[in-house]
């Protein structure tokens, strides 16, 4: 088998980047472990950022979230039992969209298959070869050991994936952060109780209420870092959202329901650099993790697969490698800036086991500085509701 792009992966970078390279006239293969049902049904991120959104449109990918989707144009952060609004729109210009990632990887996969391009379910990829010259994917599929030959290999196989894997020792350098804690995270059949996210900030503990339609509501709340799910029955999750989400407010009440889907997310922050070697380019969660407290991991993919595109469309069209050369330099100045980001937010509002009065004091500061500043608030909601996609790429990225 043979292609131009070889790409491991049907997330949402790997997704994405087949469908840009399409529309300029660039054969790909797509090569995903699970199954199609597998993809579609993994509940994971639920925050599009402004620019992720305008380029989906762009691109023709948005028409059922334009329909589906919920747009919100602020967000409250909530401590000492009193609720903050940070107006997204009037602060930043700039909206979130709420639509659950799973629902987005059922647009990308059905816009692939209308193609007739090739993108393979149960096919996971197991070695990478010819890095430096003539790339080859080595796959499995239909009981068959096979063979993917192309121009270039772009890993978007995530944070467990083989394509890091392949680069030799030392060529790349991985920077990685942890926290002393994790989210449990639950989907319930029950209203939003708000009509905007909370991110609350408590004495037991972060909670963050999120939401996917007016009928499911998604919450998380930070637990150890090796929680045992066995240890939450229902009863004591709604118990723990209710203490950390209560306000001062005669009218709360967050309304619960059947949980649907309950896991533990743990809380990272990595960076793999540069994001290239030889012929293989990192994409999305592959050459990058955040802590999801920012939501930025989804719109991060997206924002890598942007420029690769542009840069692959260029060398394939004049033969020029200066944007593929930039890759990994462009992506890396807006990954380091949502690293930081996603790290401050995760610092202010969590709790550290050992926490002591110095730290509780200064993460109230710095949450009574971000309701009361407007210079601040407005620097957060800019980074919250996303840098430009074009930011640090001077051409037509679609
Ligand atoms: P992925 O979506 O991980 O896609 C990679 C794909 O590659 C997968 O489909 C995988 O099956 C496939 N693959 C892996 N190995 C192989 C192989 N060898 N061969 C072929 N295919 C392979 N972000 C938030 O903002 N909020 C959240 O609540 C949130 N929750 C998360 C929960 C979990 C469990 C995880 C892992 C991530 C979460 N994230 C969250 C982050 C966000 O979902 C990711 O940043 C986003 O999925 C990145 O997209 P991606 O395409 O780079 O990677
Ligand atoms: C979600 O809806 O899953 C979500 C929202 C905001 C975050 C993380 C996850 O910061």
């Amino acid at each position: 088998m043979r292609t131009q792009v070889g790409i491991i992966g049907a997330g949402p970078a790997g997704l994405v980047l087949a469908h840009l390279l399409h529309r300029r006239g660039i054969a790909s293969v797509v090569l995903e472990r699970q199954t199609r049902q597998y993809v579609e049904r993994r509940i994971r991120a639920g925050v599009l950022e402004h620019g992720t959104v305008e380029l989906l449109r762009r691109v023709g990918l948005a028409d059922r979230l334009d329909r589906e989707s919920m747009l919100h144009h602020g967000l409250e952060v909530l401590f000492d039992r009193v609720g903050h609004r940070i107006d997204l729109t009037r602060l930043a210009g700039r909206q979130i969209t709420i639509y659950g990632q799973h629902e987005l990887v059922k647009d990308l996969i059905a816009a692939r298959l209308a193609t007739g391009e090739p993108l393979l379910f149960s096919a996971p990829a197991v070695g990478v070869s010819g890095l430096d010259g003539k790339p080859v994917i080595h796959f499995r599929h239909d009981g068959a050991e096979r063979e993917l030959h192309c121009d270039v290999v772009v890993g978007a196989d995530g944070f467990h994936g083989v394509s890091r894997t392949a680069i030799p020792a030392g060529a790349v350098q991985t920077i990685a952060h942890d926290y002393p804690y994790a989210w449990l995270g639950i989907l319930a059949q029950a209203p939003p109780s708000s009509p905007e996210l909370i991110y609350a900030y408590h004495e037991r503990g972060f909670a963050l209420h999120s939401m996917r339609t007016p009928a499911i509501t998604r919450l998380y709340l930070q637990v150890e870092p090796d929680e045992d799910l066995a240890a939450w029955p229902d009863e004591r999750i709604w118990s723990e959202l209710r203490t950390r989400l209560d306000r001062d407010d005669p009218a709360w009440r967050l309304a619960d329901g059947p949980i649907l889907e309950k896991g533990i997310t743990t809380l990272r922050s990595v960076v793999t650099e540069p994001m290239r070697y030889g012929r293989l380019f990192l994409a999305g969660d592959a050459a990058h993790i955040v802590p999801a407290t920012g939501a930025k991991g989804l719109n991060l993919a997206v924002a890598d697969v942007t420029v690769l595109a542009a840069a692959l469309a260029r060398w394939y069209g004049t033969g020029e490698e200066d944007l593929l050369d930039a890759y990994s330099t462009t992506c890396l100045r807006r990954v380091w800036r949502v690293q930081h980001f996603s790290w401050w937010m995760t610092s202010m509002l969590h709790r550290r086991p050992d926490q002591d009065a110095f730290t509780t004091r200064l993460q109230l500061s710095q949450l009574r500085y971000l309701a009361t500043s407007e210079a601040f608030a407005t620097s957060f909601a800019e980074n919250y509701a996303g840098l430009p996609l074009t930011e640090g790429v001077d051409h037509d990225v679609t």
